[in-house]
């Protein structure tokens, strides 16, 4: 049975992963508008993922017969002190995410809902990837310092990250 409790958690989660494609798509134009555009293209991607997150929840509360609603979006930051910073907060920002994840499957758990848990081990796995992806970008950017050629070949790098939507 897909309780009322478990619909709520989703649904807010719903919002959760919007707020996210917003906060990436204001660093990305951040990004851009200090000329890294390779950042604002990996910080697109990021967007565009989140955008995938969010209809992954939503498909999934219709699929199991539950309500939508769709809740406010809050207005994300769209200045960032440097580079360094916004991917600090990033790392901070998808910490965050992982403890949703961990909360909703506790909860799935407690309530024998084992589709929702099922369905939820992929953005557990996710997760580790994501939090990872940045630890990296961090560390680079620690080791880079103030460096301008540094940034500017981590730009070029992160230029080439493709979005690839999931299939399933
Ligand atoms: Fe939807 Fe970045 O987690």
């Amino acid at each position: 049975m897909f309780s009322k409790k478990m619909n709520d958690a989703l649904n807010k989660q719903v919002n959760e992963e919007f707020f996210s494609a917003y906060l990436y798509l204001s660093m990305s134009s951040w990004f851009d508008s200090i000329g890294l555009k390779g950042f604002a293209n990996w910080m697109m991607v990021q967007f565009k993922e989140e955008m995938e997150h969010a209809m992954k929840f939503y498909s999934y509360i219709q699929s199991r017969g539950g309500d939508i609603k769709l809740l406010a979006i809050e207005e994300p930051p769209s200045k960032w002190d440097s580079p360094l910073h916004a991917f600090k907060e990033t790392l901070k920002h998808e910490q965050h995410i992982t403890q949703c994840m961990n909360d909703l499957a506790d909860l799935a758990e407690e309530l024998k809902d084992r589709p929702t848990l099922n369905f939820l081990q992929w953005f557990i796995d996710e997760q580790v990837e994501e939090e990872e992806n940045d630890r990296d970008i961090i560390q680079r950017l620690e080791l880079i310092g103030e460096s301008k050629n540094g940034i500017f070949m981590l730009d070029r790098e992160l230029a080439q990250r493709v979005y690839t939507p999931e299939t399933d």
